[in-house]
């Protein structure tokens, strides 16, 4: 091939128009590497499975208590896995593990914790190992955000944010990952967001937190896979939970789009098979990453100001006061 062929094929020019103005990028594309993760990352999920096979071993679901934690725990004991349910509520996870019970007979662990607190971690760690359970997928999933304006963000609740969906999340996996590697096999899915793509005006710190999540899982992701051992960051937009109650955005939900629980569980396990290093769940949040990527950092993050930011109404307003417009997805 000649010299300008390969570089015409391999740093291809992109034009944008940026309201009128146009940037001209450069994008380089490794080709070898492109055909090189084609055969690993991409390989058919009946090539080499994460996990062997999920009937008899145990996973752990943080957060399991709702949402997309509870839907883990329902499709992987459809699987034949035994689970370890984990989260604050006692009476939701206690009702999870009796319906799982009914319907597929599996084995179900209850440990009722506050993973915010910097002790909880170890300790769930060592009471799994002192019932002899070896887990084989960890599902890093509990996790809370806040929207809300520099006055109303309280700095206490955003150091909880920080220990629970950043340090307890760490700290998970890396009590899990050696045992994992040392074994040759086993999966761990962080649950991270769409918000880890860019940062979001009025949820700073959890936008912040989920680019951590992704940034640690993809890191992890490099080093694990030839040990038999993959580390998946899901990024899911908008989801149907109370994800947008505990945010103070109630009715979020209502004016957007958003995806089932199930969609998301489904994309994230097939995606797992795959042993790829992130999924984002649907094709619009997906272009949304990638555009978000090509546009200039200051327009982006000006553009985000739309989703949060508080209208006054005639009762005087407030952060549940969304703006009426067709965002696509953020969480
Ligand atoms: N819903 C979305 O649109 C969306 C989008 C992108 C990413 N996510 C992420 O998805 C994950 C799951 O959220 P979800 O949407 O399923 O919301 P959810 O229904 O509110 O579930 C959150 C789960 O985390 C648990 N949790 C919260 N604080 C905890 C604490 N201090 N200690 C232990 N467990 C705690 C909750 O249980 P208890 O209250 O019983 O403790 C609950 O089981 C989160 O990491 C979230 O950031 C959600």
């Amino acid at each position: 091939m000649e010299m300008w062929q390969r570089l015409v094929l391999r740093h291809f020019p992109l034009v944008l128009d940026i309201g009128g103005d146009v940037l001209i990028c450069v994008v380089s594309v490794p080709l070898q590497r492109v055909s090189r993760w084609r055969e690993t990352v991409a390989a058919p999920a009946g090539r080499s499975r994460v996990i062997d096979d999920y009937a008899d071993r145990w996973a752990l679901v943080t957060g399991a208590s709702s949402g997309i934690g509870a839907e883990f725990a329902r499709v992987l004991a459809a699987r034949g896995m035994h689970l370890i349910l984990t989260a604050r509520r006692e009476n939701l996870l206690k009702g999870l593990a009796e319906e799982l019970d009914t319907r597929h007979g599996t084995r179900t662990e209850i440990f009722v914790g506050d993973l915010s607190d910097p002790d909880e971690p170890k300790r769930l760690f060592d009471e799994i190992a002192s019932r002899g359970i070896q887990v084989e997928l960890l599902i890093n999933n509990a996790g809370f955000g806040f929207v809300g304006t520099i006055d109303e963000t309280d700095a206490d609740r955003m150091q909880q944010l920080i220990r629970l969906n950043m340090a307890a999340l760490t700290a998970l996996t890396y009590l899990y990952l050696p045992g994992m590697t040392e074994r040759g096999h086993g999966g761990i899915i962080n649950v991270a967001s769409v918000a880890a793509f860019q940062p979001v005006a009025y949820m700073p710190v959890y936008s912040a937190g989920k680019a951590y999540v992704l940034h640690f899982s993809e890191a992890l992701w490099a080093e694990a896979r030839d040990k038999g051992v993959t580390i998946m960051a899901l990024c899911p937009g908008t989801t149907s939970t109370e994800f947008f109650d505990v945010a103070g955005v109630s009715n979020w939900l209502k004016k957007q789009r958003s995806h089932s629980t199930e969609y998301v569980v489904r994309k994230s396990l097939k995606a797992l098979e795959k042993k790829r290093q992130y999924v984002i769940p649907g094709l619009a949040n997906y272009l949304l990453s990638l555009g978000v990527r090509l546009a200039p950092r200051k327009m982006v993050v000006k553009e985000t100001m739309k989703y949060f930011r508080p209208r006054k109404n005639k009762q005087g307003g407030g952060k549940d006061d969304l703006p009426d417009q067709e965002t696509k997805s953020d969480a």
